[in-house]
């Protein structure tokens, strides 16, 4: 769990924000024991930017990964961390895609010795995914 914090901590020194200056970190695990990082990355377009979850999530899945254990999210003003960085409803619903809700565990943190965790139905209850779009199924 610290060591997800502390690379998510890292992975938030890529963050590339002109605008909002806002610095978002995050560090995905997998099943298998492997580490995605990501970092925002926002444009001058403003609608084009990708959150530091969804980075880390699509340079995963883009290297074939499909399950997925836990995240840790940082993020803080010029990258000073004075808050907890939830992820926005947009990263919510893309975990959702690729995770089971009831274990799939979120820890949001300040410093590797502040850390809240959650799963991921807790911060999105009765969510819809994949199941939904399943024909004949009850789940
Ligand atoms: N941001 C993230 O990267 N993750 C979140 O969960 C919340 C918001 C980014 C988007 C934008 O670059 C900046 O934080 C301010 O909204």
């Amino acid at each position: 769990m610290k060591e997800l914090v502390l690379k998510a901590i890292k992975a938030m020194e890529q963050a590339y924000t002109p605008y909002s200056h806002f610095q978002v970190g995050a560090a995905l695990l997998t099943e298998e024991g492997r580490i995605y990082t990501g970092c925002n990355i926002e444009n001058a377009a403003y609608t084009p930017t990708n959150c530091a979850e969804r980075t880390a999530f699509f340079k995963a899945v883009s290297e074939g990964e499909r399950n997925f254990k836990a995240i840790a999210i940082v993020g803080g003003k010029d990258g000073v961390l004075t808050t907890y960085t939830p992820p926005c409803g947009v990263c919510r619903q893309v975990m959702m895609e690729f995770c089971n809700p009831k274990t799939f565990r979120i820890f949001l943190a300040k410093s590797t010795e502040e850390i809240r965790e959650m799963t991921l139905e807790e911060l999105l209850p009765q969510g819809f995914g994949p199941m939904d779009l399943k024909e004949g199924d009850d789940k």
